[in-house]
């Protein structure tokens, strides 16, 4: 019988990998978590329609990406392939708009699936973590997003990074817009399929890869001459903030990004060294959102969103040396077999003072323990011997420097406790 493997483009994250991967997790959560962004979770999948309306029908994610199923209740619902549609229909049904305290900042992280074609830095499941920051337009959480977004990619000491940003405007001032970009756009013999998605939005048309797209949409009128002055406004002070943190900012006025919710301030983040899949994240404001999902009135938003897998793939083709963590903190050997009751008491003890620590099994000779201790990444092995154990003492051995002394059992677990 065949071994069942698993599907492709979903990854297992096995140590020390699932290592490296939780610590680009944790530290983007806890820049997030230092700004006040408190995490969230929503379901994996949600109603078809919330990505439907949410994303928009005429994006690649809608159209051709999503993993959408019917339930054995006929009802249609979709893995979800992104995280903001969801967070908004979950604020909207708590009633965070009408609940005070706004902006809500939320942060999350998890699974996200889009049947794309499997390749380096794109998976059919893939990881995010993201933050939103949910009814407020003021400008200063613009910046404060991007710069969160910036910096997280900094600490994990991604430095080859280019941040692009562009204005959107508001839904309102897309007609006059739309109107320029399709009367530029006749002109041309498209492919059916650019045909087909510019009568649903005529933004897409930019994120075509037909061959000859990218020749026509350099020519193309950009949208952020054709907004409102507000808009204007509102988006040369996002700027003048993150000037003034050092921000190094690229406009692109071509940057629209595939879904269909972003307003004014939309931007990406792009690892220098990463050639097709550059965007180790994006985002922007979605002011727009709660509407397209049914909600009477302007709810704003704005966040963005990492990929863990291309952020990963970026540090490593930078040569960034992740740090190494070490599994346990403590490794406990026993000189005999017969010492295992002992040893496992001592492990147990160890670990409900707060210490990490583990133990060998299998009656493991005195040399194969120690390489145990080492490939843990402990730094102190606590080695019982019978001569030891009947002193009620142990052997405390630093495995970094070679040196060991010998301390009562208890001294040594109260030692690890402080540290
Ligand atoms: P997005 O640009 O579609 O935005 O995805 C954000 C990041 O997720 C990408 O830059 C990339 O790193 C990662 N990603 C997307 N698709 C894949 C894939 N197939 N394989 C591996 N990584 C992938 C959003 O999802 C928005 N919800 C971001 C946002 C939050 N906007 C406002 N708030």
């Amino acid at each position: 019988m065949d071994l069942p493997r698993g599907i492709k483009g979903a990854p297992d994250w096995l140590p020390p990998d699932a290592r490296a991967f939780e610590h680009v997790e944790r530290t983007v959560l806890d820049t997030a978590a230092r700004a006040g962004y408190e995490r969230v979770r929503t379901p994996i999948f949600e109603p078809t329609e919330v990505f439907a309306r949410g994303v928009g029908e005429s994006t690649d994610v809608v159209q051709k990406e999503m993993y959408t199923f019917l339930d054995k209740g006929d009802r249609s619902l979709t893995l979800r392939p992104e995280g903001t549609a969801g967070v908004m229909r979950a604020a909207l049904e708590a009633n965070v708009p009408k609940t005070g305290g706004l902006p809500a900042k939320w942060a999350y992280a998890g699974e996200f699936f889009r049947q794309e074609r499997p390749q380096a830095g794109r998976q059919r499941q893939f990881n995010q973590v993201g933050i939103e920051a949910l009814g407020t337009e003021d400008p200063v959480v613009d910046a404060e997003t991007v710069l969160l977004g910036w910096e997280a990619l900094q600490r994990l000491g991604l430095h080859e990074l280019v941040l692009r940003i562009n204005n959107l405007g508001d839904r309102e001032d897309r007609a006059a817009y739309h109107e320029h970009l399709n009367a530029y756009l006749d002109r041309f013999d498209l492919p059916a399929e650019v045909e087909e998605r510019r009568r649903l939005n005529p933004l897409r048309a930019f994120d075509s890869k037909a061959p000859g797209m990218a020749e026509i949409m350099a020519e193309a009128p950009v949208l952020s001459d054709h907004v409102s002055e507000a808009a204007k406004a509102h988006y040369a002070q996002v700027v003048e903030l993150l000037e003034a943190e050092g921000v190094p900012l690229t406009h692109d006025p071509q940057l629209v990004r595939g879904l269909d919710y972003y307003t004014r301030t939309t931007f990406e983040y792009q690892a220098a060294n990463l050639g097709a899949q550059s965007a180790v994240g994006g985002g922007g404001r979605y002011d727009g959102l709660a509407e397209d999902l049914g909600w009477p009135e302007r709810f704003p938003g704005i966040g963005w969103a990492l990929g863990i897998d291309r952020t990963l793939l970026a540090l490593r083709t930078d040569g960034v040396e992740l740090p190494e963590t070490q599994r346990v903190a403590v490794f406990v050997v026993a000189a005999s077999t017969d010492l295992a009751p002992q040893a496992f008491a001592l492990t147990s003890e160890l670990r409900r003072a707060g210490t990490s620590a583990d133990l060998a099994c299998d009656g493991r000779s005195l040399k194969a323990q120690f390489k145990a201790a080492d490939r843990s990444g402990a730094r102190y092995a606590v080695v019982l011997g019978q001569r030891e154990v009947e002193a009620g003492e142990v052997t405390v051995r630093d495995l970094f420097t070679g040196e060991q002394r010998t301390v009562a059992r208890d001294a040594a677990v109260a030692e690890f406790l402080e540290g």
